[in-house]
C-alpha cells in the first residue's frame, strides 16, 4: 500500500512544478466533483486512492512556486521524508518508554534552540502551534504574578498583558481563556516602522499601575505577522524589569533569524526574555505543526503542568517524560522532522536560506520600488513585502490572481488600510516568479475599476 502512497506523493510533487498553485474553486463545486461521502461498506485500495489523488487536484499548493500567502511555504525536502517517518512510526512524546530517541532528539533541540536564544541553562518543549506557545508563555507570566493562579483560580487581581497594535490576534484570545480577560490587554501603540512604542509601552503601564492593576506580560513580537517587524527588545525588557513583568517574546516568524550571525542583531536583547515562542514550521520550511516554546528557567515547565498521572508517569525521571512539562497528555512527534532537517543544513544551512529569503524580499521590493503603477509601502523587515496599487482593491486583486490561477497572494492591514502581502519564505522561488507575480498585479489591477480610497474597514 505505500508503494502507492509514494507514487501519489510523487505525482504532487511534479505538479507542485508544473501547474499553477490552484485555481480558486468554490466548495459547492467541489462538493459536486469530489465524492467525499462516508460509504457503509468499505472500498479497494485501489478506490481509495483514486479518491485521494482526486482530493489531491483540488487541493491548495502550498509548495508551488507561486504561492505567497502565508508566512509558510515550500518545504525542506528531509523534514517532510521525517514527516512520512514519524506518520509511520506513531510515538506520543510524552515518556521515553514509548518515545525512546525521539525524546534525547527533542532535548537536543530545545536546549540549542534556547542556547541560541541566549539561555545556555535554558529549555523547552514542542507545542501545536506559535498560539499554543505563546498560551504557555503567558501561563507562566500569570502563575508568577500570582502564584495562587493554578490552584486556587483567581483572587480578583486584574493582571495587564501589552502587546503592540502590530501583535498576533492569538495574544488576545489567549488573555480570554487565561483568566486574565480579553479587555486586560493593552494594545501598545507602534512607530512607523511596525515596532513596539516604548514610551507608549510605559505610558499604559503607569496608567494601570495607578488604578490598582498589576502589569503582568509584555508579549513582544519578533516579526510581526503583516510587516515582519521587530519589536526593540532590549528596551523592553528593561522596562519589564522595572515592573517585574514577564516578558515572553513572539517569534513565530522571525524566531530563527536568531540562527544567521548578522541577523540575529534584530532579536538584540532577546537573552533578557523570559520565554520565547519559535515557529520551524513559517520561515524555516518545516511542514506544520512545528513550534516550540523555549523558557529561560525549564523548571517552570513542570512546576507549572505537572499532574499526577500514576498510569502514565512510571518509568524514568521527570526529564525524560517530558508529558509532565506539557499541556497535552498525547503529542505529535514534531521533533524529529527539525532535527532531520537541522542534521542535513546544519547551522551553515539554515545561515544561507535565510539570505536567500531576505534577497529575495529585497529583490522584490527594489522592482517594486521602480514600478510606475506599483506602490512598495516600506523597505522589508525581513521575509514580508507590502505594497499596493493606489485607487485599487488589494483584496480584488488577491482574489481575481486567485480565480485565474495565476498565485495565491494575501492583504493585511497596514496603517490605515489593507495592502498586498508578498512572503518570501520559499527560498526556491526565482527572480522571474517575482517579475511574473508583480506583472499579474500590474495587469489585474489596470482592469478592476476605482475604489474608493482603501481604509481598514472598506477592504
Ligand atoms: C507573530 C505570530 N505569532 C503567532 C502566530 C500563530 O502561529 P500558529 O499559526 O503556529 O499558531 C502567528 C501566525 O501567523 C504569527 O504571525
Amino acid at each position: 500500500m505505500l508503494e502507492q502512497c509514494f507514487r501519489l506523493a510523487q505525482e504532487l510533487l511534479d505538479a507542485e512544478q508544473t501547474s499553477a498553485p490552484m485555481p480558486k474553486v468554490s466548495p459547492e463545486k467541489m462538493m459536486r466533483e469530489l465524492d467525499l461521502a462516508l460509504p457503509r461498506q468499505g472500498r479497494s485500495e485501489e478506490e481509495v486512492f483514486a479518491q485521494m489523488r482526486e482530493v489531491l487536484a483540488f487541493t491548495p499548493q502550498t509548495s508551488n512556486r507561486r504561492f505567497f500567502n502565508q508566512l509558510f511555504a515550500g518545504r525542506v525536502e528531509m523534514a517532510g521524508a521525517a514527516e512520512v517517518l514519524s506518520g509511520l512510526l506513531n510515538l506520543s512524546m510524552y515518556t521515553f518508554k514509548v518515545a525512546g530517541p525521539h525524546i534525547l532528539i527533542e532535548h537536543q533541540l530545545v536546549r540549542r534552540m534556547a542556547a541560541l536564544a541566549g539561555w545556555p541553562e535554558g529549555g523547552g518543549t514542542f507545542v501545536p502551534g506559535g498560539s499554543m506557545a505563546n498560551l504557555v508563555g503567558m501561563i507562566l507570566a500569570r502563575n508568577q504574578a500570582a502564584p495562587h493562579f493554578r490552584d486556587h483560580g483567581g483572587e480578583g487581581q486584574r493582571l495587564m498583558v501589552y502587546m503592540s497594535a502590530e501583535g498576533h490576534y492569538s495574544v488576545t484570545k489567549n488573555a480570554g481563556m487565561l483568566g486574565f480577560g480579553r479587555h486586560q490587554v493593552r494594545h501598545v501603540r507602534s512607530d512607523r516602522q511596525g515596532r513596539m512604542d516604548v514610551q507608549a509601552l510605559e505610558q499604559a503601564i503607569g496608567q494601570d499601575l495607578a488604578a490598582g492593576a498589576i502589569p503582568c506580560v509584555v508579549v513582544a513580537t519578533a516579526g510581526t505577522t503583516v510587516r515582519g517587524a521587530f519589536d526593540p527588545l532590549r528596551a523592553i525588557a528593561e522596562v519589564c524589569e522595572r515592573h517585574q513583568a514577564w516578558l515572553h517574546v513572539d517569534g513565530a516568524l522571525g524566531g530563527g533569524l536568531v540562527l544567521h550571525p548578522e541577523w540575529r542583531a534584530k532579536l538584540d536583547g532577546l537573552e533578557l526574555a523570559d520565554s520565547f515562542t519559535w515557529d520551524a514550521h513559517k520561515a524555516m520550511g518545516i511542514p506544520l505543526i512545528c513550534s516550540a516554546i523555549l523558557v529561560k528557567r525549564p523548571e517552570l515547565l513542570a512546576q507549572n503542568f505537572r499532574e499526577s498521572a500514576d498510569y502514565l508517569f512510571q518509568a524514568d525521571s521527570d526529564h525524560l517524560n517530558p508529558g509532565t512539562k506539557s499541556i497535552q497528555c498525547g503529542r505529535r512527534n514534531d521533533a524529529f522532522k527539525l532535527w532531520a532537517a537541522w542534521q542535513h543544513l546544519g547551522d551553515e544551512g539554515w545561515a544561507e536560506r535565510i539570505d536567500r529569503q531576505v534577497a529575495l524580499a529585497e529583490y522584490a521590493a527594489n522592482r517594486l520600488e521602480q514600478h510606475p503603477r506599483i506602490q512598495l509601502c516600506e523597505p522589508p523587515h525581513s521575509f514580508t513585502v507590502c505594497f499596493e496599487v493606489a485607487g485599487k482593491s488589494s483584496a480584488e486583486i488577491c482574489d481575481v490572481l486567485h480565480q485565474r490561477g495565476d498565485a495565491v497572494i494575501g492583504y493585511g492591514r497596514y496603517e490605515e488600510r489593507y495592502v498586498l502581502r508578498l512572503v518570501t519564505v520559499n527560498p526556491l522561488v526565482s527572480h522571474d516568479e517575482i517579475d511574473r507575480l508583480i506583472e499579474q498585479v500590474d495587469e489585474v489591477a489596470a482592469a478592476l475599476p476605482d475604489h474608493a480610497p482603501a481604509s481598514s474597514s472598506a477592504r
